[in-house]
């Protein structure tokens, strides 16, 4: 039998700055639209295999078309349906170090190895290095979060082109899990280069991590491609609906992120001394302190969760509602008094 690493899910007690979600439910008028619509499914067919209405909506909010867009169970599914269609014993998966841990998951399900390249202490990395390293380790796919998870570093568009053009015959997967906090998103190239995956998700700006809604975005080609070796009816009916009523409301959810990103960046430049809370294009920030175990105790007092890391001298944590946002401040002030 494999020996395949179990993942960790996260806590879910507590204040819960631990995931990334979005801290506040849909609002009251979309949960009635949706209580509205639930009644009308016809819960005894099987859903939309093609998702066509989803796509058609999720197509338009990125100004691409809708054979440009596949959609899955949350991108975790479409992470693991491109690892495994590219992937197998004896190839390699690269990737930073650090990145999301849902690779090293799916890379062990299906036997490849996985190389980490390590980026220095704010996420960044010298992408010709990058690219060397990729070349000189002849691997067999490229897959990195942008904005980098946990540090929130975002490669530009112009060196992600340097990348898909040197490293042009290998399939180059980019999660863009939090593109809508970030200055810019790499789904405009896609017709530009033959070898650019980018999974998106509904999971995080746009609260529906429970519906577990995600996207893949690339040429009409690779989504032919990619959609034939996908579970057929991936996407349930339920989900299907409460997604594509989410997206009639886009509006709404661009005040959030910019509610978010301006909590955050406030929260970047503010003058703490023994806090160090790194720049971030993304809806949380990496944090160093002197005093980790001081800061946890703070947190646990206060019932907050926020995502640790064995073995490193830093967390992550999720810029929240506005309370929240003032607990995290309150708690920060305080430890910078004492420590
Ligand atoms: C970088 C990154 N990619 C993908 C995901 C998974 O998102 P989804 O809910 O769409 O599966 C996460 C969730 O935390 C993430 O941090």
């Amino acid at each position: 039998m494999k020996d395949i690493k179990e993942y960790k899910t996260h806590t879910q007690q507590g204040i819960l700055l631990n995931a990334n979600e979005m801290s506040d439910n849909l609002s009251s008028s979309i949960l009635k639209e949706i209580q509205e619509k639930i009644v009308n499914l016809d819960f005894n067919r099987y859903p939309d295999n093609d998702c066509i209405r989803l796509r058609e909506a999720y197509s338009a909010l990125l100004n691409v078309q809708i054979e440009n867009v596949l959609a899955g169970n949350g991108s975790d599914q479409i992470l693991g349906l491109l690892i495994g269609y590219f992937l197998k014993k004896g190839k390699t998966l690269l990737t930073l170090d650090p990145d999301f841990s849902m690779y090293d998951y799916y890379c062990g399900t299906y036997d490849a190895n996985l190389l980490k390249y390590p980026t220095r202490d704010d996420g960044s990395f010298d992408v010709e290095n990058f690219i060397r390293y990729a070349i000189d380790n002849k691997v067999d796919m490229i897959l990195f979060s942008n904005p980098n998870n946990p540090t929130g570093f975002l490669l530009t568009n112009e060196e992600i082109k340097v990348l898909l053009k040197q490293l042009n015959t290998i399939p180059v997967v980019i999660d863009e899990a939090y593109a809508e906090f970030a200055k810019e998103s790499a789904t405009e190239l896609i017709d530009q280069f033959d070898n650019l995956y980018i999974t998106r998700t509904l999971s995080k700006a746009y609260a529906l991590a429970g519906a577990r809604v995600g996207f893949l975005v690339s040429n009409e080609k690779n989504i032919k491609q990619i959609h034939k070796a996908n579970v057929p009816y991936v996407l349930n009916c339920v989900s299907q609906m409460i997604a594509m009523i989410t997206l009639k409301h886009v509006e709404e959810f661009r005040n959030r992120i910019e509610s978010i990103k301006k909590k955050r960046d406030e929260l970047i430049h503010s003058n703490y001394k023994s806090i160090h809370i790194y720049d971030s294009q993304a809806n949380f920030v990496k944090v160093k302190c002197k005093d980790l175990k001081k800061m946890y105790a703070y947190f646990d007092k206060n019932n907050v969760i926020v995502r640790k890391y064995e073995g490193k001298d830093y967390f992550r944590l999720t810029i929240g509602n506005d309370q929240e946002y003032k607990l995290i401040k309150n708690i920060f002030d305080q430890y910078e008094k004492e420590v």
